[in-house]
């Protein structure tokens, strides 16, 4: 089987003078097994004709929101929803502008902004545009959202320039789209349990404790895990968040840490790993009134009693599961989850100070290091939890080789 059989690639072309070389991409894609649709922009097409793809590819090409209706499908939502992945070789620095501000004026950003395949852009162009703060901090933003780049190669350039600025080959950045698509099977057969959100404990039938929790990083991981293939069992406790489409992600939806604890037992002894994001509630209500609370003048005094801890019975069961923790913190970090890794015989855990305004609970970002059972630690840098998620599979994916 070829490395990109059976996957449908979207190959958006910007108007640089590498958009001849953008020839040879699909055809490399074409002949790793890929079907390739293309989208050119208006300026794309002063480099290259809209004939060439047509023939090389076998597919029509879309240069244009208002061509002619070739069927009725709304064509922008249709080639977003069809795509596996999305490459954009070349992509200029007036695209990595419009993409990072989310603007949508023609066929290709449109359909970015639509879609929900992950994103590869290749950036190309002058050195001096390459180096801009502005072009930088665009490309900053693409990554944090999610989107990889191929960093442009240095070499001389067609302006005469010397630098960085280069669209790197066309072979290395099929190469790369091949290495991304070859994961996905990585954990095929692999059962994994994932738990996100915070757990919540009724205090009377109108009132619970509860924490900040949304479940993002969670629902990034299980997405991430079964992307790759593997079978994942998704314990949620109460989020905003929808059941991931995925076939692989089994969904369970729970409120409370005790349930929490059930669920994730019940398939633990034949799980081959568990990623314990969730934030669970370490106590909860002694008793719950059967009817709400009433004020009254006095103080309410509240009797809270331990939750059981899930992932410190996980540690003391486990056999062949691979366990990994988060700690969120708000000083000592490094102390504080070194120590919880020991005392749940982890495989690693994931820290990250909550305390950050940008990073962590309730927003898209994450800032975290990864400390693990050998001594081992990893410093990571402000990123998507989309992006992080792919670390921590990538890590979990080694310790189950
Ligand atoms: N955890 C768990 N069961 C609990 C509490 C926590 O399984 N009752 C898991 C979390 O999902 C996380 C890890 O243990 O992966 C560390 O959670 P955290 O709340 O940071 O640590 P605690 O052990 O509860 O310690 P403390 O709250 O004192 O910091």
């Amino acid at each position: 089987m070829k490395a990109l059989s059976g996957k449908k690639i979207l190959l958006g072309v910007t108007g640089g003078i590498a958009a001849y070389k953008a020839v040879e991409i699909a055809s490399r894609l074409r002949k790793a097994g890929a079907e390739v649709h293309v989208i050119m922009t208006k300026a794309a097409t002063s480099f290259v004709t809209e004939l060439t793809f047509r023939e090389i590819t076998g597919q029509p090409v879309n240069t244009s929101m208002w061509d002619k209706v070739t069927n009725y499908n709304v064509e922008h939502i249709a080639l977003a929803n069809l795509a596996d992945l999305v490459l954009i070789a070349p992509a200029t620095a007036n695209l990595l502008a419009k993409a990072a501000a989310g603007m949508a004026d023609d066929m290709l950003t449109t359909t970015l902004l639509a879609t929900k395949a992950p994103v590869i852009m290749a950036p190309a162009m002058n050195t001096n545009m390459y180096e801009n703060p502005v072009t930088q901090d665009n490309i900053a933003t693409l990554k944090r959202r999610g989107v990889m780049i191929i960093e442009p190669a240095a070499g001389h350039l067609a302006c005469g320039a010397e630098g960085r600025g280069r669209l790197p080959e066309p072979a290395d950045i099929v190469d790369y789209v091949c290495a991304y698509m070859g994961r996905t099977q990585n954990l095929a057969g692999r059962k994994i349990i994932v738990t996100a959100g915070g757990t919540i404990e009724p205090l009377d039938p109108v009132r619970y404790l509860g924490n900040h929790s949304t479940g993002k990083m969670g629902f990034a991981v299980a997405e991430a895990l079964a992307s790759r293939g593997a079978q994942v069992t998704l314990v949620a406790g109460p989020t905003f968040l929808k059941d991931p489409d995925a076939a692989n992600i089994h969904t369970v939806r729970v409120e409370s840490a005790r349930q929490m604890r059930e669920a994730v037992l019940s398939e633990y002894d034949s799980a081959d790993g568990v990623i314990m994001s969730a934030a669970v509630a370490d106590y909860r209500p002694q008793t719950v009134a059967p009817e709400k609370i009433k004020k009254s003048d006095d103080e309410l005094v509240l009797h809270l009693v331990r939750n059981p801890d899930i992932l410190w019975e996980l540690g003391q069961k486990k056999q062949q599961q691979i366990l990994v923790g988060f700690a969120a913190e708000t000083c000592n970090v490094a102390e504080y989850a070194c120590r919880k890794l020991a005392k749940k015989n982890l495989d690693f855990i994931v820290a990250n100070d909550v305390s950050a305004k940008d990073a962590g609970f309730a927003v898209d970002n994450n800032r975290v290091q990864l400390y693990f059972r050998d001594g081992r630690s990893e410093n990571y840098p402000l990123m998507s939890k989309r992006q992080l998620a792919d670390i921590i599979v990538d890590k979990l994916e080694t310790l189950l080789k």
